[in-house]
């Protein structure tokens, strides 16, 4: 039984900080940003944005050709979490009126909970032929402000749909799979920025990749020229050459050029560096970035794909690209989406950075921003309401926006 990704989307919010306007304003050469950690620009959400409506916008898409009652589980990773209890997949199975009979439950372990989502479909759509899984990975990706991690934020979605009909990527049974326990980052919950040791976490990286590969080789049997291209999780874009460099001397391929061997990662870099990190999504918008900016047809080229999630579990595993697959990509929306951004001056993103939902329970109207399909309207009785082209849904209840208070002093 074949097995893969029948569709892809990502979605990344409207506004974008530029990281030479981030360089100007903290004294800082913005070929650090630009080369030394190889990004850009960074998406950043708007007020009105969160995990549930990036990943909602994401899936929309997704499913697009897609019978939805075909929908048997709605797994959702995420490290950016809007509730302790109730799962982010809930609220997007009933934005997209999923079928009742389905599994809906969110997946933590860092970056990695997307990989972990995926593992467990295989073993879902084997089960169950007939149904397929909907994974969504969706993050916001936020540091302290003036901190080393501050260009290094981000913000996206991606979804996909798993199933016995793959039309993109036939993904292969073999894995090789890593956990350490490590403190390279993490973000306590009275936290809204994560905590990072980055240099460490760069360290841990490399470490959690040798051994991922090793089992990943093992179980396989292949090397490291079975592959015609890899895709690396994303925390900046300059740690995939890390990677990638890494794994050519831990094979004992680094007598190939090192502009052979980048040729293998960059096409898989273009979205991030203009996005920057988004977490669980990372590793997926780079797939999608390889896909969908290639000039070659990689039908029946072999892709490794490496997942790392801090604290720390990685993952190896990899998938050959299916003939026909240029037709279910979603190019063309994507490159609208990103080139239709709106780039934020420094004083912009600090409000956007600054702007908080009141943590005392008191109702809420959210700042309508340029957004996607789907946004988060306000909070009502501590119940997030989320709002499809301007018509407001309160799912615990058939209450409209309307009903909410305009909370300047929360919002400021
Ligand atoms: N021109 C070109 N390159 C420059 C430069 C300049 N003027 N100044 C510095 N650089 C290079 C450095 O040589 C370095 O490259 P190298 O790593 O290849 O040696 C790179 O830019 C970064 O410089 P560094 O001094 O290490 O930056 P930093 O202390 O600000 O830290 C990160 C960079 C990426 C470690 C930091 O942004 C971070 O921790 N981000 C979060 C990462 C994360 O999320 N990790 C956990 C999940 S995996």
């Amino acid at each position: 039984m074949r097995i893969g990704i029948e569709t892809l989307a990502f979605y990344t919010p409207h506004y974008f900080l530029d990281l030479r306007t981030l360089a100007e304003k903290r004294g800082v050469d913005v070929k650090k940003y630009y080369d030394g950690i190889g990004q850009e620009k960074m998406a950043v959400a708007a007020p009105d944005e969160d995990v549930v409506t990036m990943a909602a916008n994401a899936a929309h898409h997704a499913l697009e050709g897609i019978d939805r009652q075909s929908i048997g589980a709605v797994m959702f990773a995420t490290e950016s979490g809007i509730d302790q209890s109730k799962a982010a997949a809930i609220y997007v199975h009933s934005l997209l009126g999923l079928p009742k009979n389905c599994m809906s439950f969110e997946i933590k372990q860092a970056c990695c909970g997307s990989t972990a989502a995926l593992q467990m479909s295989l073993g879902f759509v084997a089960q169950n032929p007939k149904k397929k899984v909907l994974i969504l990975a969706s993050d916001v990706a936020r540091y302290d402000l003036d901190s080393p991690g501050e260009a290094t934020q981000g913000a996206g979605a991606a979804a996909m749909v798993v199933s016995v009909e793959p039309r993109i990527l036939d993904l292969s049974p073999e894995w090789g799979t890593y956990t350490e326990d490590v403190m390279d980052f993490w973000r306590p919950n009275y936290r809204e920025e994560a905590l990072v040791d980055g240099k460490y976490s760069i360290k841990v990286y490399l470490r959690a990749l040798t051994e991922a590969w090793r089992e990943y080789q093992q179980e396989s049997g292949r090397d490291f020229d079975d592959h015609d291209y890899y895709c690396y999780h994303l925390p900046f874009n300059k740690m995939s050459r890390k990677a990638h460099l890494h794994l050519a001397r831990l094979t004992h391929h680094d007598d190939i050029p090192d502009e052979e061997l980048l040729s293998q990662i960059e096409e898989g870099l273009s979205y991030s560096r203009v996005t920057g990190n988004s977490y669980t999504a990372s590793l997926y918008l780079g797939l999608m970035s390889l896909l969908e900016t290639s000039r070659c047809d990689l039908t029946g080229k072999r892709i490794g794909l490496f997942s790392y999630g801090s604290g720390c579990m990685a993952a190896f595993f990899s998938g050959v690209v299916l003939p026909g697959y240029r037709k279910h990509l979603q190019t063309e929306r994507h490159r609208r989406m990103l080139c239709e951004r709106e780039e934020l001056d420094f004083a912009r993103y600090e409000d956007f950075y600054l702007h908080h939902l009141p943590t005392d329970g008191s109702d809420y109207e959210t700042p309508k921003h340029e957004t996607g399909l789907y946004r988060l309207a306000g909070i009502k009785d501590h119940k997030r309401i989320y709002e499809f082209s301007g018509a407001a849904v309160d799912r615990s209840s058939t209450e409209t926006i309307s009903g909410l208070q305009k909370n300047s002093v929360a919002a400021a």
